[in-house]
């Protein structure tokens, strides 16, 4: 019987983190560790989900069942997934296992999706589980490279770029990110105009790191990271040690340097040039962090043939 493999990359958000959620602007790249998802038709009288990831096993449930009422498919399913990377280190495996879902059942039932539809389809799975979230991670699964993203993908624009200079740290703390958003919320309910100018600032260093990341222009778009870092601190999401992460990462060297995603642990991100890796990676690791070997601007979600 038919049966149909697909991919898709996690995500790390480069700048515009909460602000997003609120409705500004964000940009995000597609990372080159992928989750692969493999569909196949069964003679059974129910589907089968096996992932090794509990978390994930919602995630393929609930995609499952949409499609099938969206697309009135009877047909029993089998659905696994295979993965390039762990769950723990927060780069997007549940938005990631979504879109493959999503990708691997369109192709074993003939059913030509667009990019949009995909997406509109996973953020649904998504909010349905997690309530929260502004559905950068599906976009950067969906639409791979590096993208200008509005919350709810009002805007989904590819910036015109190579791969960017990166260096992924990982904290060694699992963040919950509806918790991280939550807090921002109630600093947002408490303090409406000051979090909200905060909000105005990180909208204006989006609009310069677009042109800055398009150029390559990398000590600009460094000093922009270092901008929306500081005003991460302000909104109360950084950690001890991810601010020790950025500290030696700016100290030796590298352009910028940021935390990435909600915050509370997870990873950060350090912009560097080629000669600089090693030391900032050392760096990094000296202060309690672990490198991240991974590629950005990705391709997004596709068959594996
Ligand atoms: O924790 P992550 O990597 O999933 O990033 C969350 C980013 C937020 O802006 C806080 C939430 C969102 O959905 O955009």
């Amino acid at each position: 019987m038919k049966k149909i493999t697909t991919s898709a990359p996690g995500k790390l958000m480069l700048f515009g983190e909460h602000a997003v959620v609120y409705g500004y602007p964000s940009i995000v790249t597609a990372m080159d560790t992928r989750i692969f998802v493999i569909a196949e038709m069964i003679e059974n009288s129910s589907d089968i989900i096996i992932t090794p990831q509990v978390k994930e096993s919602r995630f393929l449930v609930e995609s499952l069942k949409l499609f099938k009422e969206e697309f009135q498919v009877k047909q029993s399913v089998k659905l696994h997934t295979r993965s390039d990377f762990s769950h723990n280190v927060g780069l997007g495996s549940s938005s990631a296992v979504t879109v493959a879902a999503f990708k691997a059942l369109s192709l074993l039932f003939d059913k030509k999706l667009s990019k949009k539809e995909i997406f509109d389809l996973s953020y649904k799975v998504t909010l349905q589980i997690q309530g929260v979230g502004s559905g950068f991670d599906i976009a950067a699964a969906t639409y791979g490279g590096t993208l200008h993203f509005i919350t709810g993908g009002k805007k989904i624009e590819y910036l015109d770029t190579e791969e960017i200079p990166l260096i992924v740290g990982y904290s060694g703390v699992k963040a919950d990110t509806p918790t991280m958003i939550r807090k921002v919320e109630n600093a947002f309910k408490n303090k409406k105009e000051e979090i909200g100018k905060i909000f105005g600032e990180i909208e204006q260093i989006i609009g310069k790191a677009k042109e800055a990341i398009i150029d390559k222009d990398y000590q600009l778009t460094g000093n922009l990271m270092n901008k929306n870092h500081k005003l991460l601190v302000k909104l109360g999401v950084s950690t001890e040690r991810l601010e020790s992460m950025v500290n030696a990462s700016l100290a030796s060297g590298a352009y910028g340097a940021k935390l990435s995603g909600a915050g509370g642990g997870d990873c950060m991100i350090a912009l560097i040039s080629p000669e600089k890796k090693g030391e900032v990676e050392k760096a990094i690791q000296k202060v309690g962090g672990t490198i991240i070997r991974v590629a950005n601007n990705a391709e997004g979600t596709r068959e594996e043939l």
